[in-house]
């Protein structure tokens, strides 16, 4: 195990890098929820990230580097519909990064085919988190990685996690400690004209309509057959702790009632029905600790041998909209 708390000053970036130099599996913290990594460029270690998560090959990763200029150069952008207009779209973004953003483009040649689960795109983006950019940058290359959980699992959002589900299966997991997004990045298409959001993060819809200037649409939530095509991770159950998950307002509803309920609140308040355990988001409902915890508490309940985890529910506006459309797909 690489892991470490001085990671950077232990040179352990640098066996890290190594290891990803040789093919290995190298799982990294960046600031929305911990990645399982791999060279992009080298198709047996792509390969070998969805052998290790259980993830079906059709479903596309998303390749970390560290600089704008890396994103220009691992995407082609002259096999787009509009390259002049794509090239100023990401120059508006650039602020964006290092941020929690992906951007799919016309995938670049020295990108492995398995990256793309058999397409002909790639989401890249440029994670925000320091132990991140120093393996990026140390590595020099693009590190193809998705959530470093099992296929379908809840994200991991600390080191602990990404051990408890794929420990045994990996060589290293740098430690970087609790996630401070903990929600994974907003997707967002620019293949077609108009800018297409796949999944929603802390990046939102407002904020890209005012970076990019132009107006931004929302895939549908459900697994529709063409909401597939455009990304597979829009698969409408995904992120699912084993404990079933509900709504308070689904509580009634089920019978035989449960008998040991977990509880996951927003901000403090009285609840309606007798809980077992109780996990508290944010003293004052603010939706960044919501998302920051959401995960972690998701987990911990999973282990209680509960019944039944009860989630809070917010407006799904802004950041809001993210958490909506995770817990969404944990109920399902
Ligand atoms: O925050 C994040 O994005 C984290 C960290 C590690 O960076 N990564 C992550 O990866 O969440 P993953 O594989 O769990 O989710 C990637 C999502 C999936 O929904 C996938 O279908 C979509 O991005 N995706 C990746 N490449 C794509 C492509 N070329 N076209 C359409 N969707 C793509
Ligand atoms: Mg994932």
């Amino acid at each position: 195990m690489c892991d470490s708390d001085t990671a950077i000053e232990k040179g352990v970036i640098t066996k890290a890098a190594e290891a990803l130099r040789r093919g290995d599996l190298v799982a990294f913290p960046t600031e929305t929820v911990y990645g399982l990594g791999a060279d992009a460029r080298n198709e047996d270690a792509v390969r070998r990230i969805f052998q290790v998560k259980g993830r079906p090959s059709s479903n596309p990763l998303i390749v970390h580097v560290a600089s704008t200029s890396e994103i220009f150069r691992y995407a082609d952008l002259s096999r787009s519909f509009a390259p002049k207009l794509l090239r100023a779209r990401l120059e508006k973004l650039s602020p964006l990064w290092p941020g929690p953003l992906s951007v799919v483009l016309p995938r670049g040649q020295e990108i492995a085919d398995a990256v793309s689960g058999g397409g002909t795109t790639v989401a890249l983006r440029i994670p925000n988190h320091p132990l991140a950019l120093a393996l990026l940058r140390k590595f020099d290359g693009p590190v193809a990685a998705p959530s470093a959980n099992i296929s379908e699992y809840v994200s991991p959002t600390t080191a602990e996690h990404v051990r408890s589900g794929l420990g045994s299966k990996i060589a290293c997991v740098l430690d970087g400690g609790p996630c401070s997004v903990g929600l994974e990045s907003t997707v967002l298409s620019l293949i077609e004209e108009t800018p297409l959001i796949l999944r929603p993060g802390a990046i939102t819809k407002d904020q890209l309509q005012a970076t990019l200037e132009t107006e931004v649409l929302r895939a549908p939530f459900a697994a529709t057959e063409s909401a597939l095509k455009l990304s597979p991770g829009l698969l409408a159950k995904h992120y699912s702790p084993s404990t079933p998950v509900c709504f308070e307002s689904a509580l009634t509803e089920l019978s035989p009632a449960p008998k040991k309920i977990g509880a996951i609140i927003f901000q403090p308040r009285e609840l309606a029905f007798q809980a077992t355990q109780i996990r508290l988001l944010s003293q004052h409902g603010h939706l960044e600790e919501v998302a920051m915890h959401l995960f972690a508490a998701l987990r911990e309940l999973d282990q209680m041998a509960l019944d039944l985890i009860v989630v809070d529910t917010c407006e799904p506006i802004g950041l809001g909209e993210a958490i909506m459309d995770r817990l969404l797909r944990a109920t399902k």
